[in-house]
């Protein structure tokens, strides 16, 4: 028997026989990095996480944060080592159950030294306390966590998590969340998933919500601040819950009378998408100033400004959207972002011809005429965009276009066929954008590497011979 197969709490029997173990040459740390060449210190090597149970504790008055993450993962190798992406200040790291030894290092990792090396292929679990300042913590001169009056936020792409839990933060590794927030009385928690219990004593609340379907670590969110909550149901029976900031001012007509259309507008989708792919749905608003809005899983974040000159369905369809195509079925690397953005986009133009404001030629015809050929809007490849464009308004834009593109040299039959199947095919895993290319051929039968070239990765402006598709 090779000693690395011996169970962990055998092992330190093995090695008073062995004087040193036989496995501790060839046992190694995992990878700072799990491989994703746009952001190569991004996730972490030689593990898996299935579920994040964070118990947490937050103080809006002086943004302090702390609490317990409890993580179960499965290693992928023998292990000596392994990091875990994380800021803030950690007080105790345990390894199934024992003391592991821990130290920060590079931006944003936790290295973590358990007693003894953890064998490939078991179960572990890692309990990490912990407490901080969220907004003080900055990685790459940046932070993903957005003080409000009220409170504050977690939420961003391609990184948020480092800001208010410890994990393995890439896409690549989804898991189920229990997250659990105590906040003063008269203040809300919100994240993902669904409310399982609101509990209130000596002048605290807990919060305590379930994501039970796998979610990437982006897409896992955290607000507190003081919010009105509505609630309701899709068609489907999906039940809503949203939040907007008590604070909204002149944007809160506007923020409700778009996100209160969340159900209407996922039930819609779902006639292009298939099913909703979650048990839970809502969106939320809190009084921050960032400019984007961000898919997190079945509860949008959306900003304020959104809503600054009136009501704005589209982004909530955009959002949405992202269920399907982002959520359910993630980017395999971050330059796939294409994958999520273009349909987002493309799912705009369709709700566009839906509420009779344009359709989805027209959009498309007006996006390709709208920009010169020398436009560097041209040099953005969305098929591989690259970290600094990862969200450039090419990878929105052009991203539909290719779309449009696809669709009038396939046929609004295999077309739809293809956005309607494609979530189930991936449904909870991830893709590249060359598996959705393979996905369309298999669909429609056509060859369609020179359109996916031209509208995809070309640097320069496709001519519309070129696809024979968007007229000028
Ligand atoms: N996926 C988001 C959206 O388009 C984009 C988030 C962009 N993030 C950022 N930090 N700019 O809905
Ligand atoms: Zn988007």
């Amino acid at each position: 028997m090779h000693p690395r197969l011996i169970a962990p709490g055998a092992l330190a029997a093995a090695s008073v026989l062995l004087a040193i173990p036989a496995s501790a040459a060839s046992v190694s740390p995992g990878a700072p990095g799990i491989g994703d060449p746009y952001y190569p210190a991004y996730g972490n090597g030689g593990y898996d996480v299935s579920h994040y149970d964070l118990r947490l504790k937050y103080q809006p008055a002086t943004d302090a944060l702390e609490g317990t993450a409890t993580i179960l993962a499965r290693t992928t190798q023998d292990l000596s080592r392994f990091d875990l992406d994380f800021l803030l200040d950690v007080d105790e790291v345990r390894v199934n159950g024992a003391r592991a030894a821990f130290a920060a290092s590079g931006e944003h990792e936790l290295e973590i030294t358990p007693r003894t090396p953890l064998a490939q292929g078991t179960a572990v679990t890692v309990v990490v306390r912990y407490h901080g300042i969220p907004s003080s913590k900055q990685a790459y001169g940046f932070t993903s966590w957005h003080r409000t009056p009220d409170g504050g936020v977690g939420a961003n792409e391609p990184e948020a998590a480092w800001w208010w839990f410890p994990g393995n933060d890439h896409p690549r590794d989804k898991a189920t969340f229990d997250v659990s927030v105590q906040v003063p009385d008269g203040t809300q928690a919100l994240s993902n998933g669904t409310l399982q219990s609101t509990v209130s004593r000596l002048g605290w609340t807990r919060y305590s919500w379930r994501s039970d379907k796998p979610q990437a670590t982006y897409l896992a969110t955290l607000a507190v601040g003081r919010f009105d909550l509505t609630t309701g149901t899709t068609e489907s029976g999906i039940p809503v819950v949203n939040a907007y900031s008590k604070d909204l001012g002149a944007q809160a007509g506007a923020a409700r009378a778009s996100i209160e259309r969340t159900g209407e507008i996922a039930d819609w989708l779902s006639g292009y998408f298939g099913p909703y792919p979650f048990n839970a749905l809502g969106g939320y608003v809190p009084n921050t100033t960032t400019g984007y809005a961000l898919e997190t899983q079945t509860r949008p974040y959306y900003s304020p400004r959104q809503f600054a000159n009136g009501s704005n369905t589209s982004v909530v369809v955009h959002e949405l959207a992202h269920q399907w195509y982002g959520d359910l079925v993630s980017v395999a690397g971050w330059k796939d972002i294409w994958i999520n953005e273009g349909f987002a986009r493309y799912a705009q133009w369709l709700w566009s011809e839906h509420e009779g404001e344009g359709t989805a030629q027209e959009l498309a015809d007006y996006a390709y005429a709208s920009r010169p050929a020398d436009d560097p809007f041209w040099t953005v490849r969305p098929g591989d965009p690259g970290p600094e464009n990862q969200f450039h308004i090419a990878v929105y834009d052009r991203g539909a276009l290719a779309l449009q593109a696809l669709r009038n040299e396939i046929g609004d039959d295999a077309f739809f066929t293809v956005l309607k199947g494609w979530p189930q095919r991936y449904a909870h895993g991830n893709a590249t954008v060359a598996d959705f290319r393979g996905y369309a051929e298999e669909v429609s039968g056509a060859s369609l590497g020179t359109l996916f070239d031209t509208w995809l990765f070309q640097p320069s402006k496709p001519t519309a011979s070129a696809a024979r598709t968007v007229s000028l």
